[in-house]
């Protein structure tokens, strides 16, 4: 945990999370920051907060200690956004400081009785209203709903130009050099892009119409500094802002020149054919992500499809139906509008088919809009034809994902 003096009179509160599963189920291997932010003028506020993931607020106050303040000259509480990773310590918060004013969006104030049954000092605030702190600290509310939940808002501190966005701008992963992007090496923020797509395509993906609007409002803004409730500070706020901007446009495809290979296997023989289409994948120029299914989580192989504009699936038929784990997988990327992307299906089957007629029902029911090219399907093991006419459709999807990205 750490604090940093950000901006004239600002201060990030940040905490590392790992071994847990976000949201109860998203897996995070490289981790996640928590960050919290206190701006001092005359008076003083504090933006969202830290806490364990049991609620309980000790390292933040522990921090705030740091800063030599006591939680009971803290008069403000801003709260972006309601989900408790943000949320968590306000009940034993306020339990020190009673008289604590809080600021949130009328939504946000709703959540905030259902959750801890709070509904007193509160200030419902949003597009156009501003708190001044005192000492040049006037904070303009900015509502940007559904990034993440519908009651969230932004706070732009017009004297120092920075932008409190909480889920916003986000990302998973430790923080560990700098809270800094500017100051991380080249492989540092390589590894921070790939946890800013996973954040990105997990967290928020589905909202990506209002991330669209949420980010252009933000451009409009003076922003010299994003400071988000997760994830690295930018003091040259453009780049994330362009970067989210281009994540929210994957959604519906095209998205970058990749290919994603999800796929399941029961007794190896899918996976053989599989074993010669990733080779073959490898020897043309194209970046290609594999993924097993159910041993790759839904978050990583969602991460990989976000970025894909092609997508090959390789499964044998299970029950007249698709491999299980397959049809799980398909559905979350349905769930999260992963569409129009270019496709093709290959896999084995023993007495009878039926995977594509189960797929056919996942694309209609969730819209997915996948142009698949012909399938291979091959009975048992594949044979020397079975791959070949396997490498011949993985070429012309290569093709296929080059054509559409120069269209
Ligand atoms: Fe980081 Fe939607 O909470």
């Amino acid at each position: 945990m750490q604090v940093t003096n950000i901006a004239d009179g600002t201060y990030q509160l940040s905490i590392n999370v790992e071994n847990i599963l976000f949201e109860g189920f998203w897996e995070i291997p490289n981790g996640v920051s928590l960050n919290s932010y206190i701006i001092k003028g005359e008076k003083t506020a504090i933006v969202d907060g830290v806490c364990g993931w049991d609620g309980v607020p000790d390292t933040l106050f522990a921090l705030i200690e740091q800063l030599k303040i006591s939680p009971e000259s803290i008069e403000y509480l801003i709260i972006s956004h309601m989900e408790p990773d943000h949320s968590g310590w306000i009940e034993a918060f306020k339990r020190l400081n009673p008289d604590l004013k809080i600021l949130c969006s009328n939504k946000a104030k709703d959540l905030l009785d259902a959750f801890y049954g709070i509904t007193e000092n509160i200030r419902v605030v949003g597009d156009n209203d501003t708190l001044d702190l005192g000492k040049g600290h006037i904070l303009n509310f900015v509502e940007i709903p559904n990034v993440h939940w519908p009651d969230t808002i932004a706070t732009l501190d017009t004297l120092t130009g920075t932008l409190f966005s909480c889920d916003a701008f986000g990302s998973f992963g430790k923080i560990t050099s700098s809270v800094y992007a500017d100051m991380l090496s080249k492989e540092e923020l390589d590894l921070f892009e790939k946890e800013t797509v996973r954040y990105y395509s997990n967290v928020l993906g589905f909202f990506s119409m209002q991330v669209k609007k949420a980010v252009a409002k933000c451009q409009a803004l003076p922003v010299t500094m994003i400071a988000p409730g997760h994830g690295l500070i930018y003091r040259n706020p453009g780049e994330i802002m362009d970067a989210y901007s281009r994540y929210a446009d994957y959604q519906k495809g095209p998205a970058r020149e990749e290919i994603t290979l999800i796929w399941g296997s029961m007794y190896g023989m899918t996976e053989n054919a599989v074993n010669y289409a990733v080779r073959l994948l490898q020897e043309e120029d194209m970046v290609v992500h594999v993924h097993q299914v159910p041993e790759d989580s839904w978050g990583t192989v969602l991460s990989s499809a976000w970025t894909s504009t092609g997508i090959i699936l390789a499964m044998p038929t299970y029950e007249f139906k698709m491999f299980p784990p397959m049809a799980a997988t398909l559905e979350e990327l349905g769930r999260k509008k992963v569409n129009n992307r270019k496709a093709f299906r290959f896999g084995s089957y023993g007495w009878s088919g039926g995977a594509g007629r189960e797929l056919d029902e996942i694309m209609t029911r969730l819209a997915m809009g996948w142009e698949f090219i012909e399938p291979v399907e091959f009975a048992g093991n594949p044979r020397t034809e079975d791959l070949e006419r396997i490498g011949s459709q993985v070429k012309k999807l290569v093709e296929e994902v080059k054509a559409v990205l120069r269209s």
